[in-house]
């Protein structure tokens, strides 16, 4: 994957409505990147919000889509295993498809992929992370499914080093594996592959089934009564078969 014109040019804010709207007041450059203490409209997957007191690390950054990273859930896939390697270095955690990192049951990150389509084309996508470092409260409906770095550790710890660790990461994933590779060592710490799992649809729908395959696309192979059936990150929430994880 060519990664030669990743620049790491970080602009800070303190509060924004979404590190997506600010980043998208700016010309893409791969690799550019908004972080903020804190947002007052953060997105999640799904339609979801994204709780962001300050106290997490939230950020958002162009990938030039040429660089062979055009295919949306392949980018969530890597940011993914980024962020594993990144926050296995403070707490054990594993990936719950298609991008979350969890710890002792509780979401510790989120990660949203969307494309960025500009005037003259230029073909860019966004990725954005949320990552609960120091945050200490959560609202009552995420108490029972979100923890906190802080929470896990009883330490405060530094978002400047976790946001330089995970770019580490990114550009090592990136330069120097393939898409196998990736996949592999993906599949390795995900918790999703081989359990059982509920999909829940935005339709409403609930199927249950046991996930036998992460694909090269980022979608998962479900073994369900029915036969095997191919799902999609932009459709679903995956549940266990008892609880969130
Ligand atoms: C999820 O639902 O799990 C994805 C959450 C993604 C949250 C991050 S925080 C930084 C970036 N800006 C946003 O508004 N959302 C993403």
């Amino acid at each position: 994957m060519n990664m030669e014109n990743f620049i790491r040019k970080i602009l800070k804010y303190q509060s924004v409505t979404s590190t997506f709207d600010k980043l998208l007041e700016f010309e893409p450059e791969n690799g550019l990147t908004v972080v903020a203490e804190s947002q007052t409209n953060g997105v999640g997957r799904l339609g979801r919000q994204w709780q962001s007191d300050s106290g997490g690390l939230y950020f958002s950054f162009y990938v030039d889509s040429r660089a062979a990273l055009d295919k949306l859930p392949f980018l969530a896939i890597i940011c993914a295993l980024a962020a594993h390697r990144t926050l296995s270095k403070y707490v054990s955690c594993y990936i719950k498809w298609p991008n979350d990192i969890v710890s002792e049951g509780k979401k510790l990150c989120g990660i949203l992929t969307k494309t960025a389509i500009f005037k003259n084309n230029a073909s860019y996508v966004m990725a954005g992370i949320g990552v609960n470092v120091n945050n200490t409260e959560f609202a009552d409906e995420l108490k029972d499914t979100a923890t906190s770095l802080k929470h896990i550790t009883d330490i405060e710890h530094n978002k400047d080093e976790i946001l330089e660790k995970f770019f580490n990461e990114f550009e090592s994933i990136c330069s120097s594996l393939s898409t196998e590779q990736i996949i592999n060592q993906y599949s390795d710490v995900c918790i999703t592959l081989n359990s059982s799992v509920a999909l829940h649809y935005t339709d409403g729908t609930v199927v249950e089934g046991v996930c036998t395959g992460i694909c090269g696309d980022g979608t998962i192979d479900v073994e369900t009564e029915k036969g095997k059936i191919n799902v999609n990150s932009g459709e679903v929430s995956v549940r266990g078969i008892y609880g969130y994880v």
